[in-house]
């Protein structure tokens, strides 16, 4: 896609934690949004072209020294600015006005009201609207030329303005949907403000993909690691749909996958299904068993089965020989939490951005979905008519149940927990809890204990269930599954599951616990 001719609103990141959910609020407006550091220089920022640039909250306060600022040019530039909380601090600030410490925090649900009726940022919102506030500082005195438009009880300046010169502050949380005209107020200042037509569609988006995958690659060879998930599977469907068979997907099953996950992806990816592109699954089960034999350590565990999926993938790779492109799954948070785009200090080390793997001999990289976040990649996955199953997927780490079964992993540990999985996934889906539920699966418990099942004494395992609700996965709240729900499938699993005699539901939420395991 040509993102360079896009539209598109700038995102300046002051290290605020709802950065990237500022990017999705914009984009539900069909603008096209990028996250910056605010160390960005005012020249690159120009170069971009915005229609409108938008400055986040953030940790520090702007009057102290070493706090995170901006150039001053970048409110004299006539493209129009919207501060958010630290954001809109810095603006006035910057401009001349004054912040200062307030006595108490404001945190939480707080009701504004407007001062002005005819703000063009504050169109359509009711005199009196909840929104919500997360700050200390606050704006005492605004600079010259700035006018307030709202404010609430503890808070003077809720909303400021400077017409003229297309400038805005908030002090609140537009893009957190407490804020309840948060996304009325984002959109006035999308649309109306910055004058963007609003023209990013997915359909567009897969188009234009496609062509420029072609232009590209040219007649070059492209190889795709497929793991199944919604993010290598939609780059896959992607390139294929531009370069046919010119595509290789390794499929390398390790035999630590969900139950009938392998057909699944042999159905949609395989000699049957609805693509044309080169599939290669590599069944490599019991080469991962071998190496797993007798291994207990979790660290140790994700390293080999790391090491080994290299291995594997290289030795597939070496029968196609040189490759032009390696194909990534890469999305926009990979590269925001990489420290690439903006303030995060979060690294996932999982994630290879833009990183060159050195076991595959290629010339580039290609990461066709590198500006989407993830409901924009199930979206282009519809479109491009991937099943639902497999555009829904919920996350599932790349070392699969290896890290859902503590202790050693065996054969049969795996087929206990891929049975009782299916099944509390089968019920999950049944009871509709699965849009609510953000990541949900069966572990296996490395521990065994006494039980009876009819006139007999059993010594089996036990199972834990998992399920969290979170919206970014670095931490997590357990989910209140409905009681008659963990029943029925703990009965089922007891029923259904050889060698599994409890059933435990895990109630611990992140932190102090992680969401997987291991
Ligand atoms: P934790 O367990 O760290 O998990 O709370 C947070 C999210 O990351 C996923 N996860 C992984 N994904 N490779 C991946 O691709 C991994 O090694 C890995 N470890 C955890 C996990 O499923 C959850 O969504």
């Amino acid at each position: 896609m040509e993102i360079q001719k896009l539209e598109k609103i700038l995102v300046i990141d002051f290290g605020g934690q709802y950065n990237q959910l500022v990017a999705r609020r914009v984009r539900e407006n069909n603008v096209y949004c990028e996250i910056y550091s605010y160390r960005t220089s005012l020249r690159e920022i120009k170069a971009m072209k915005p229609k409108g640039i938008i400055l986040t909250g953030g940790p520090n306060s702007c009057y102290e020294s070493g706090a995170a600022s901006c150039d001053p040019e970048l409110f004299h530039l006539g493209i129009p600015v919207l501060g958010l909380c630290y954001g809109a601090q810095l603006m006035s600030w910057v401009l001349g006005g004054k912040v200062e410490r307030a006595t108490e925090r404001e945190y939480g649900k707080t009701d504004i009201t407007l001062d002005v009726e005819d703000s063009p940022l504050m169109r359509g919102v009711p005199e009196t609207t909840t929104v919500w506030m997360s700050h200390f500082d606050y704006i005492s005195a605004l600079p010259e030329g700035f006018s307030v438009v709202a404010h609430s009880k503890h808070c003077p300046v809720a909303v400021a303005e400077n017409r003229e010169n297309h400038l805005y502050a908030i002090q609140f949380h537009p893009e957190v949907l407490h804020t309840v005209e948060g996304a009325r107020i984002l959109k006035n200042f999308v649309q109306d403000i910055c004058g963007c037509s609003g023209s990013w569609r997915m359909e567009s988006f897969a188009k234009h993909a496609i062509e420029e995958i072609r232009e590209k690659v040219g007649n070059g060879k492209a190889l795709c690691a497929l793991s199944g998930g919604v993010d290598s599977s939609v780059a896959a469907v992607l390139m294929s749909k531009a370069i046919g068979s010119q595509l290789t997907c390794v499929f390398v099953d390790h035999g630590l996958l969900r139950k009938n996950e392998a057909a699944e992806v042999d159905a949609v990816f395989g000699a049957g299904g609805a693509y044309q592109l080169n599939f290669v699954h590599v069944d490599a089960r019991q080469r991962f068993y071998q190496r797993l034999k007798g291994v207990t350590e979790p660290e140790q565990k994700r390293k080999i089965i790391g090491e080994e999926f290299i291995r594997v993938f290289e030795e597939e790779a070496k029968k196609i020989g040189t490759v032009d492109f390696l194909v990534q799954g890469t999305i926009y948070p990979d590269v925001v939490e990489s420290g690439l785009g903006g303030e995060s200090a979060v690294i996932k080390s999982h994630h290879n951005v833009g990183g060159l793997p050195d076991f595959v001999d290629f010339k580039e990289i290609i990461e066709p979905l590198r500006p989407l976040f993830k409901d924009e990649v199930r979206r282009v996955g519809l479109e491009l008519g991937i099943p639902k199953k497999l555009v829904f997927r919920q996350p599932f780490p790349g070392p699969g149940l290896g890290i859902r079964i503590i202790g050693e992993v065996t054969e049969e540990k795996v087929r206990i927990v891929q049975e009782a999985d299916a099944i509390y996934r089968e019920e999950i889906a049944k009871a509709n809890l699965d849009s609510e539920i953000n990541q949900y699966f069966a572990a296996l418990t490395n521990m065994r204990s006494v039980g009876v099942m009819g006139d007999e004494r059993t010594y089996d395992y036990a199972v834990c269930l998992r399920a969290v609700k979170t919206i970014d996965f670095m931490t997590a709240e357990s989910a209140e599954i409905p009681w008659s729900v963990l029943q029925t499938v703990t009965s089922r699993i007891i029923n259904e599951v050889r060698h599994v005699n409890r059933v435990l539901y895990d109630i611990t939420s992140k932190p102090p616990g992680t969401i997987e395991f291991e």
